[in-house]
């Protein structure tokens, strides 16, 4: 693919005539790696997921988006709501950049609501002529027909003193009724860090200072920070940026993940336990979390990386959302679940019990493209059992357990097309106990691979061709006693106008 020019990465979407923008949507209408059930970009590039929030009976989720193709340009937001977190109504851009500060992007921030209304903050992004990065923090009220104003100045300016303008991505929580807003930065050392401020009246930030850990020395840059507590347990969420890849951990270009124990707010101190990732697949990045109207904190995560192209690039399109997940805390270790929710989209059950061995393929008869395989493992007496889905003569993609090291390994060497700048085809984890129970959620282009009912989660891309439908399962020696509950998915009519572009602002 062509080179994109700076010029064209920040061209703006409302400076492109109709004709080519139309041009556009058909392409990717035409792409075989759409998704049935996952919120991907109409057009263009996808990219953090924004302004999580449940408020006044809607849920509103956002993400970065650059409209005109598959790179990292000038950035919008782009929004839906939803009354279930499975069903989603696009509401078009909410956020665009049309000021000096965000001349170069609205990037990524955080829904949070104050007197009873809704409000975002978010990083403005500026270059300035010799191309320097300027980040400043700034806040916007969304009114209750969705449209969005921004306030006219920054309410966070510069950086303080010590650190870089890599300084963005303000996540808001709020605790004994002041407002915190929790910043991903980098010292002027080069290291990451995850930065504090408390507001009153969320015009005037006072910055508190650094949050302490004893991660000091992990990565270049900390994006997309976020806090919260379940059950007495304090998270901090970051996205460190070049932390070296350690056996099976942190394999990805940049990493996602946690650090859980006990934060003390007056003195920034965080207690803590070792660094955890979310994910053990390929392809996830800058999740953001938020509270439902149970009460429950969910999280979404970006099904993606950057700095990596992707082979729907070519069909002008990238990247999507993850479905949502619901976090807990038990027995000491964070458990993420998929929804209840997407029950709704299951249709024609299919079960199946029986035994896999070195000679089974199929112990049952289903196919899928877009469907969630539920896998009990009932007994198991097998050294490895091989699960493969998205399966035709020459395309698999595996799954493989060894009993013994309890290692899950997800292997997309033969899935068919693979996004370039990644390293290995292979993703492994170890497991806290036996394998029980895996649930897959498969669509077009992507699995979701839930181990233990909420141990480990495995998420990746896969550009599979068409006619690779199969599922197989087998051992490598010994037995093992399964039950297969499959159910087809079902998704809503893609999006395939253009019509939201001239809402909201
Ligand atoms: C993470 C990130 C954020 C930034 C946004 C820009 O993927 O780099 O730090 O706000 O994307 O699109």
């Amino acid at each position: 693919m062509a080179e994109w020019t700076r010029a064209q990465r920040y061209q703006r979407y409302e400076d492109v005539d109709n004709e080519t923008l139309e041009n556009l949507q058909q392409q990717v209408n035409l792409s075989k790696y759409r998704q049935l059930f996952h919120i991907q970009p109409k057009t263009g590039l996808l990219n953090d997921p924004n302004g999580l929030i449940y408020y006044n009976g809607l849920y509103y989720i956002s993400h970065q988006w650059f409209p005109l193709g598959p790179v990292h340009g000038l950035k919008y937001w782009y929004t839906y709501t939803s009354k279930d977190l499975v069903h989603f109504s696009p509401q078009g851009i909410s956020l665009r950049p049309d000021t000096v500060s965000d001349s170069h992007g609205v990037y990524s921030g955080s829904a949070f609501v104050y007197k009873g209304e809704l409000y975002y903050m978010y990083t403005a992004n500026h270059r300035d002529e010799e191309w320097n990065r300027v980040s400043t923090q700034h806040i916007a009220k969304v009114h209750d027909d969705g449209s969005v104003e921004k306030f006219p100045e920054a309410v966070i300016s510069h950086p303080p003193t010590g650190y870089t303008q890599h300084f963005r991505d303000p996540k808001v929580f709020i605790k004994d009724d002041t407002y915190y807003a929790i910043i991903g930065a980098q010292n002027e050392l080069g290291q990451g860090r995850a930065l504090q401020y408390r507001s009153q009246d969320i015009k005037h930030w006072e910055f508190l200072g650094e949050i302490n850990t004893n991660l000091d020395a992990f990565g270049y840059m900390w994006e997309c920070p976020d806090y919260f507590n379940i059950d007495g347990y304090d998270i901090l969420l970051f996205c460190p940026q070049g932390v070296e890849s350690d056996g099976e951990h942190f394999r990805n270009i940049y990493q996602s993940g946690y650090i859980m124990g006990q934060l003390d707010i007056n003195h920034l101190k965080m207690n803590h336990g070792d660094f955890h990732e979310l994910d053990y697949g390929f392809d996830f990045y800058a999740p953001q979390t938020f509270v439902d109207e149970f009460g429950r904190r969910i999280l979404i995560g970006w099904m993606g990386l950057p700095d990596t192209t992707y082979p729907s690039d070519q069909d002008g399109w990238a990247h999507c959302l993850t479905l949502p997940r619901v976090l807990s805390v038990e027995g000491g270790n964070l458990k993420q679940r998929p929804i209840k929710d997407l029950e709704k989209l299951r249709t024609n059950k299919e079960t199946a019990l029986g035994y896999a061995n070195k000679f089974t393929t199929k112990l049952h008869p289903y196919e899928g493209k877009q469907f969630e395989l539920i896998i009990d493992v009932l007994e198991n007496e097998a050294t490895e059992i091989y699960f493969e889905v998205r399966t035709s003569k020459s395309q698999s993609t595996l799954i493989g357990y060894n009993t013994k090291s309890r290692k899950l390994t997800l292997d997309r060497t033969d899935s068919g097309y693979l996004p370039e700048n990644v390293e290995g085809t292979t993703r492994t984890t170890t497991l806290d106990t036996d394998l029980s129970k895996l649930q897959l959620f498969v669509d077009t282009s992507s699995i979701e691979i839930f181990c233990n009912d909420g141990e480990r989660v495995l998420t990746s891309r896969l550009f599979t061709d068409e006619d690779a439908v199969g599922i197989k399962t087998s051992t490598e020696s010994g037995q093992a006693f399964l039950k297969f509950t499959k159910y087809d998915l079902k998704g809503e009519e893609d999006e395939k106008t253009i019509s939201n572009r001239g809402s909201s602002n």
